[in-house]
């Protein structure tokens, strides 16, 4: 088997300690494409994660426990694809969301589910594009939230707090399509 490596975020600390370590390909599992990572992004929830937070929380979801392998967001090329996954292909070049869970995407290669991908925008490379969906999602669940969707956003008016940050000028660019 190929090796991978992952970065491993050692324990909660500030600053925080992190290590490569070597791991097997993950196999996909049922519904799963594993990823070639080639670009995983770093958001704030990755470094307050690194210091310790929201712990008790996120172990329910088996992800609290340290060494961690942080990283939410992916863009990269399938390697494999678990049963049942017809809409991808090795070779394929997919981003997306890799939800909080045992694995993040700080690493080589992360498994996600088929669901949580998207294929490659045009003109945009896989830097930006791994920027995009954590940010994107947690802006989209606001907004559903609020009561507000494609259908009813026309001619709302609408206040958004903070909006020189990055969900405010997502949600600027949004709103005002
Ligand atoms: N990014 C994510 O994926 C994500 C996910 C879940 C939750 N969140 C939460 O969503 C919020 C926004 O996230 P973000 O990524 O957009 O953060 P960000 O890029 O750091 O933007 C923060 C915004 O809040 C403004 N701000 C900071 N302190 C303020 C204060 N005391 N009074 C008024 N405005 C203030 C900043 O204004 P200045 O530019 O003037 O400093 C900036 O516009 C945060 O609470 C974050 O924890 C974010």
């Amino acid at each position: 088997m190929t090796a991978a490596e992952r970065l491993l975020c050692l324990s909660p600390a500030e600053p925080p300690v992190f290590s490569v370590g070597a791991m097997p390909v993950p196999r996909p599992g049922k519904g799963e494409v594993v990823l070639r990572v080639e670009a995983a992004s770093v958001n704030p929830i990755d470094v307050k994660r690194a210091g310790g937070y929201g712990q008790r929380l996120l172990k329910l979801k088996g992800a609290g426990k340290f060494p961690l392998v942080l990283g939410n967001d992916v863009a990269g090329v399938v390697e494999s694809v678990g049963l049942g996954v017809t809409a991808w292909q090795p070779g394929d070049r997919a981003f997306g969301l890799v939800p909080t869970g045992k694995g993040g995407a700080h690493a080589t290669h992360v498994a996600v589910e088929s669901r949580w991908l998207r294929p490659f925008v045009d003109g945009h490379d896989a830097v930006s594009l791994a920027a995009f969906p954590y940010t994107f999602t947690t802006l989209w669940q606001s907004l559903r939230k609020a009561g507000i969707d494609e259908h009813n956003a026309k001619g709302l008016e609408v206040l958004v707090h903070g909006a020189s940050g990055g969900l405010g000028r997502m949600a600027i660019q949004l709103l005002t399509r």
